[in-house]
């Protein structure tokens, strides 16, 4: 089988949403990272909620929603001196270490990203890493009217690149979007971001430490990924294999 397009989940994947905590611990002290977590884990609910209930909102509205709510459960008061430099920083959140080198050296297939990110989110966050150049398309869920993973949102990609599902590399970290790409029909490779955690020894875990238990590992939904990956660097191996 011949790959003929990589495509990229963003937030988590190919950039680091845990690189608001400095934010967030600067302007909220020691409950930044409570923050940092509680907003990740609402916006993705909302995404899904969104998606169910047809909302008109985008991932800017939701992340913005997400990040009022998270400060109001973690007891701080919503301000615009906190929301607009958190809200800020998701236009320029870490790309990962590796990423840069990985996508150079995936010469050959298009790349492309496929992400809950509003368009305007999405361009900001692939000019400010300085990786715009290298994707053949930038394709957010907004032209589909819905969040991932809505079949709709999969099925952008196929007529953006001009290739066919089997013909599409996927990868996330995010086990939800595993699942539902999967599920679409593309080949998967799902990227360990949370690293192998051990389980905890009791009940008492951080906030961080609760989010990877959650989020850092794969579904048990089925629709498992072809290929577990540690690094974007492992890519390249992926798609020798496929031929
Ligand atoms: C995205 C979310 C799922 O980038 O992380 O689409």
């Amino acid at each position: 089988m011949t790959i003929r397009a990589l495509v990229f989940d963003a937030y988590g994947t190919l950039y680091d949403v845990q690189s608001v905590r400095g934010l967030a611990t600067e302007l909220c002290g020691r409950k930044g990272e409570l923050i940092t977590q509680l907003w990740r884990l609402k916006q993705l609910e909302y995404t899904w909620l969104g998606a169910l209930m047809e909302v008109k909102e985008d991932f800017w509205a939701l992340t913005r929603a997400s990040l009022e709510f998270a400060l109001e459960a973690a007891g701080v008061t919503v301000a615009p001196t906190l929301c607009e430099p958190l809200m800020t920083k998701y236009l320029n959140l870490d790309l990962y270490a590796e990423a840069r080198q990985a996508l150079d050296a995936l010469a050959g297939p298009k790349l492309a990203i496929l992400s809950n990110g509003s368009q305007k989110m999405l361009d900001a966050l692939v000019k400010a890493s300085g990786v715009a150049a290298l994707f053949t398309d930038v394709i957010s869920v907004d032209r589909a009217k819905s969040f991932k993973p809505d079949p709709r949102c999969y099925a952008l990609v196929e007529p953006a690149l001009g290739v066919a599902k089997h013909e599409v590399l996927f990868v996330s970290s995010n086990g939800f979007d595993v699942a539902g790409a999967k599920q679409f029909g593309f080949e998967v490779a799902w990227i360990e971001r949370g690293g192998a955690l051990p389980a905890p020894s009791g009940s008492e875990v951080g906030p961080a430490e609760f989010y990877r238990l959650l989020r850092g590992r794969a579904e048990k939904l089925g629709n498992a990924a072809d290929f577990h990956i540690k690094a974007l660097t492992d890519l390249p191996g992926v798609v020798a294999k496929l031929g």
